[in-house]
Order: structure tokens, then C-alpha cells, then sequence
């Protein structure tokens, strides 16, 4: 098995067959091996730097019904909540004050915000603090859109592929949604220029090794600048609410593969991981990634944009995450720093 571990650093990818062996077989033992491996590779590209991304979620609606998702459409049980351009503004204003130089625009697939409004927001973020990286997460928009956010001045985007298994995403969702829509997307976003990101859910109902190996496959594929995978946490007002989460240990084994497959991508110890161990994101870096996302929305809507049970930080002021990161940071020897931490392609 170390063999595996050793073929996937030399040539950064296995066969489907080499990635399912890898993940059924993994032991703890062979654990720290791997993690031994990814923290080096971390190490050359990004030393012990940890960048932060200001979450801000400005829409908890959404048009579409994802069976794990909190806030999907059929849930009655959500206060929904908008935020306004001077609101999101004052979270970037906050924001900037304690160090965050990307701002993550975060929201429900929600149309009332058109192109003109996202171009706008985009634009006047730019404008006021072009020091800053601008990340849009919005969901599946056509190319038309997609383009125009980018022409205002966004940077980067977030898409996570969830599955990349056609069976494994038609229990997921809705069969108004496809698996085939979701990729186009991401290859949309890619060829624009956007830094994009994709990712997954570990351990969502359903998913299998070799749904795993499919995301693995894709992700070699599509080549993305940032991967966000975190553990599935159920929510309980969703069809998924009986189902198992507790994936923290398949989480981290999979970070340190997704750093050994793609060196310098942007990784993040997800909010998620956090949520189900209270170290998880001090574990996360430690298996290799090199991101952490907190939350600037405003306090009062933080209760609002669950996406799954016992969401962590929602009761904390933004300031307090920054310090409550700088520290969870400087206990296991890495240090949050103050840039757009933008991706850096291989060999730099
Ligand atoms: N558990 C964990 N992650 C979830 N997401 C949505 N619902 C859940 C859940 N119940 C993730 C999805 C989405 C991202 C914003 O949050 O992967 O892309
Ligand atoms: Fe929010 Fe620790 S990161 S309180």
C-alpha cells in the first residue's frame, strides 16, 4: 500500500481501481505516512502559511432542493434573510480591518440577485479595496453570466462538483439538476480564466469508494486551483436527516491525496470539519491544507444559513474567529497571513 502512496506523489494520479484499493485499505499506520507526505508537499509551496477567506453568506434562498442542503427550497422550517449591497459592504469593510484580503461571496442559487446586481456588488467590492481577491459562489449559472461577473472583476469561483458519480448525484438531488449541467459549468468557469474551485462531500449517503475514486478521477481532470471536500453532516430538516455523518477521518485522508495529486492547490480545513471535531480544522492543515474560510456575515444572520446541524461559529463575531484561528493556527506552528493568497501554479 505505501507502494500506492509512493505512485500517486511520483505521478499524481492512480487508476480507479489504485485509488478505491487506497482508501478501503488505509490503517493509521499508513495514515502517517501519507500525511508525512502531503505536510512536505504543503510545506514547499506554502511553508507554514495558512490564507483566510471572509465568508460572507448573503442569501439563505435557493431554488433548488438538494436532499443534504439546509437551506433547500422545501425547507419551511428556515427564516430566509437577504443582505443588501451597503450590508455585504460593511462586512468587507469589517473584514479588511482584521486582515482579509479574498471575500467570498456565498449564497443560495437565488435570482432576485440578477447579473447586473452581482456585476454591481463585484464592481464596487473591486473598487473599494483593489487589494482584494473577490470569490463568487453562487451555483450554476449559464457561461453569458459567468462572464460578465468576471468582467466586473471577480476572481475566482466556487462550484463543488459533489459527485462525480451520474448514479450516486441522482440521489442526491433532484432530477431537475444534472450531474452533465454541473461539469459544463466548471469547464465554463475554467475557460473564462476564473481560479475555480470543485469539491465534494465525504461520506454523503449513498457514496461508495469508488464514487470517491470518480472524484478523485475528475478533479486530475479538471485540474481546479482550489478543491473544498468536507465531511456530510446531516441536517435535520432535510430527507437526509437519519442519515450518518461522522467522516472526519476519511475527510483528512483525503485532503493529503488531493495534496500529493495536485501540489499547489488552494485546499481549505472546511467549516464542516471544524463542526465535527472541534480541532478538525487544526487537523485539516495538518494533513496538508492550507485554507481556512471564516464567516464575516453579519451576527444576526448567522443562524440563518445552516446547511447542516451544529454549524460552528455562528454565534461569534467575525473578530473572534480571526483570533480564535490565529491561535488554533500558532498552537500547531503555522501562522494566518495577510494576502489574497492567490493559487501558485507548479515550479514557483
Ligand atoms: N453537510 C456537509 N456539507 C454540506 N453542504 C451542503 N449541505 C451539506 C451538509 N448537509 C456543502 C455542499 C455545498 C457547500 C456549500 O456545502 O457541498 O457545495
Ligand atoms: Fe470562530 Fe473559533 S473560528 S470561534
Amino acid at each position: 500500500m505505501k507502494l500506492l502512496i509512493d505512485e500517486l506523489e511520483t505521478n499524481k494520479i492512480l487508476s480507479k481501481e489504485g485509488f478505491v484499493q487506497l482508501i478501503i485499505g488505509r490503517t493509521p499506520e499508513l495514515t502517517q505516512y501519507l500525511f508525512e507526505k502531503s505536510r512536505k508537499i504543503r510545506q514547499k509551496y506554502y511553508q507554514k502559511d495558512v490564507y483566510i477567506r471572509g465568508l460572507i453568506e448573503f442569501t439563505n434562498y435557493c431554488k433548488n432542493d438538494c436532499y443534504y442542503c439546509g437551506i433547500r427550497r422545501s425547507n419551511r422550517n428556515i427564516s430566509r434573510y437577504r443582505l443588501t449591497k451597503e450590508q455585504i459592504l460593511q462586512s468587507c469593510e469589517t473584514g479588511y480591518h482584521l486582515g482579509f484580503r479574498t471575500f467570498v461571496l456565498q449564497g443560495g442559487e437565488d435570482n432576485t440577485y440578477d447579473d447586473d446586481k452581482i456585476c454591481d456588488m463585484v464592481y464596487s467590492i473591486k473598487q473599494k479595496y483593489p487589494d482584494c481577491a473577490v470569490t463568487l459562489s453562487l451555483g450554476e449559472k449559464s457561461y453569458k453570466s459567468y462572464l460578465s461577473y468576471y468582467q466586473a472583476g471577480a476572481d475566482r469561483y466556487l462550484l463543488r462538483h459533489e459527485t462525480a458519480s451520474e448514479e450516486h448525484y441522482k440521489k442526491l438531488h433532484p432530477s431537475e439538476l444534472s450531474l452533465e449541467n454541473r461539469k459544463q459549468c466548471l469547464w465554463n468557469l475554467k475557460k473564462i480564466g476564473y481560479q475555480v474551485g470543485t469539491g465534494f462531500m465525504v461520506g454523503s449517503p449513498y457514496q461508495t469508494p469508488e464514487d470517491l475514486a470518480e472524484d478523485l478521477l475528475f478533479i486530475h481532470k479538471l485540474q481546479p486551483e482550489m478543491v473544498g471536500i468536507g465531511p456530510f453532516i446531516p441536517h435535520q430538516d432535510t430527507p437526509f436527516a437519519k442519515e450518518r455523518g461522522d467522516n472526519g477521518e476519511l475527510t483528512l485522508f483525503l485532503l493529503a491525496i488531493l495534496r500529493l495529486m495536485l501540489p499547489s492547490v488552494l485546499l481549505p480545513a472546511t467549516t464542516a470539519l471544524g463542526t465535527i471535531d472541534s480541532r478538525g480544522r487544526e487537523k485539516g492543515i495538518l494533513a496538508g491544507a492550507n485554507v481556512v474560510m471564516p464567516n464575516l456575515s453579519p451576527i444576526n444572520v448567522r443562524e440563518k444559513y445552516l446547511l447542516y446541524d451544529n454549524k460552528i461559529c455562528t454565534g461569534d463575531e467575525a473578530a473572534e474567529c480571526r483570533h480564535c484561528l490565529q491561535q488554533r493556527m500558532q498552537s500547531i506552528g503555522y501562522h494566518v497571513v495577510v494576502n489574497r493568497g492567490d493559487f501558485k501554479p507548479l515550479g514557483e
